[in-house]
């Protein structure tokens, strides 16, 4: 069912609040025009008092949740734990933006609806009138909108390989204590981890690939960075002919689109932390007997890779503007 509310307030409640992802839904929620919190959970840290986005949150138990009492709930669980409550929050009457892979494309045999927005008309059509919305992983953000254009216009080689290799802040692991996270474990070093194709991310990207209609293979390797917050993707992309100026073909591609920036200049970490946006960089490479297309992409992971585009997806729910509260 689509509501379109009148009044100024919509209730939102998000479980898992006390998560880095949650953290940051309840930080944008704070400051949107329109979206009200109805309550936020959380499991081990239940009981704690923070400041977020200039308001105190208190994290209460998820079972203490009045689920009933949000038009929508945002699930920031983590893989496994989070389908059953979408599954509970249904039950209950709540639309959901489930942020984690439970219901992803490549995750399930019966995915939700994929909430990347700029995909097109079609996917934001879905989006507006679905009761479940997928967000899609923080990677696959930054690489899927980095590709979408190239596939949609068939000009990957069929049966190629894209390389993609990504960089990630330490909070894309979440705030759970982990021993290899530790400061010191992380300061002054970069590894690659995941090897092998092996990333949980792998299925969603190929699956969403596939329904590009991209005859392709992907690898994926993704990196530690010793930094909190950010995701720097560097892609290698075979193409069926050369594109004569990149630039100006994302440029036209994401023509209109709030949330995607492509520049001459390669994109940076600075340039996009703490806003919603995916910025892309894009140049053909020397020295390949094929023609070989280079796409830079970078990211917030906690916002356009997570919580920023779940706000997105539910103000498309809501039948409100697609930017709202969002900091392009
Ligand atoms: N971090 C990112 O960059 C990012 C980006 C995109 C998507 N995501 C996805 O978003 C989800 C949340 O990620 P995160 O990084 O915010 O993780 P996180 O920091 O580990 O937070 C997980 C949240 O879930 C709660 N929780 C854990 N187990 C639970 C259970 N069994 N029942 C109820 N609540 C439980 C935790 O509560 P306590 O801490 O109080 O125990 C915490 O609030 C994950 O599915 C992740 O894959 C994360």
């Amino acid at each position: 069912m689509i509501m379109h509310y009148s009044v100024n307030n919509i209730p939102v409640g998000v479980l898992g609040a006390s998560g880095y992802a949650g953290r940051e839904l309840c930080a944008i929620i704070a400051r949107h025009p329109r979206f009200s919190l109805a309550f936020a959970t959380a499991n081990e840290q239940r009981g704690q008092r923070v400041r977020l986005g200039g308001r105190d949150v208190t994290f209460i138990a998820s079972d203490d949740a009045p689920l009933a009492d949000a038009a929508i709930v945002f699930a920031a669980l983590p893989h496994g734990a989070s389908l059953p409550w979408v599954e509970r929050t249904r039950a209950a009457g709540p639309r959901v933006v489930d942020l984690s892979s439970d219901l992803r494309p490549g995750n399930t045999a019966t995915p939700a609806v994929y909430g990347m927005p700029e995909l097109g008309a079609a996917t934001r059509a879905a989006i507006r009138t679905a009761d479940v919305v997928a967000n899609p992983g923080c990677y696959p953000t930054s690489i899927l909108l980095a590709l979408a254009p190239l596939a949609a216009r068939g000009l990957v080689r069929a049966g190629a390989t894209i390389v993609a290799n990504a960089a990630s802040g330490v909070s894309g692991a979440g705030n759970a204590p982990k021993r290899e996270l530790l400061f010191a474990e992380v300061a002054d070093d970069y590894r690659a981890y995941g090897v092998g194709n092996t990333h949980r991310h792998v299925n969603e990207m190929t699956a969403t690939l596939a329904g590009f209609g991209a005859d392709v293979d992907l690898v994926f390797t993704p990196h530690l960075l010793p930094v909190a917050r950010g995701i720097l993707a560097t892609l290698t992309v075979p193409l069926a002919e050369p594109l004569a100026d990149p630039v100006a073909f994302f440029r036209e591609a994401y023509a209109g689109e709030a949330f995607l920036e492509v520049d001459d200049a390669q994109p940076t970490l600075r340039d996009v932390v703490r806003r919603n946006v995916v910025r892309l960089g894009a140049t053909m490479l020397a020295g390949t007997r094929a023609p070989m297309l280079l796409v830079t992409s970078a990211m917030d992971n906690l916002v356009k890779g997570a919580a920023g585009q779940a706000v997105q997806n539910a103000n498309l729910m809501c039948g409100l503007d697609e930017t709202a509260g969002l900091l392009a």
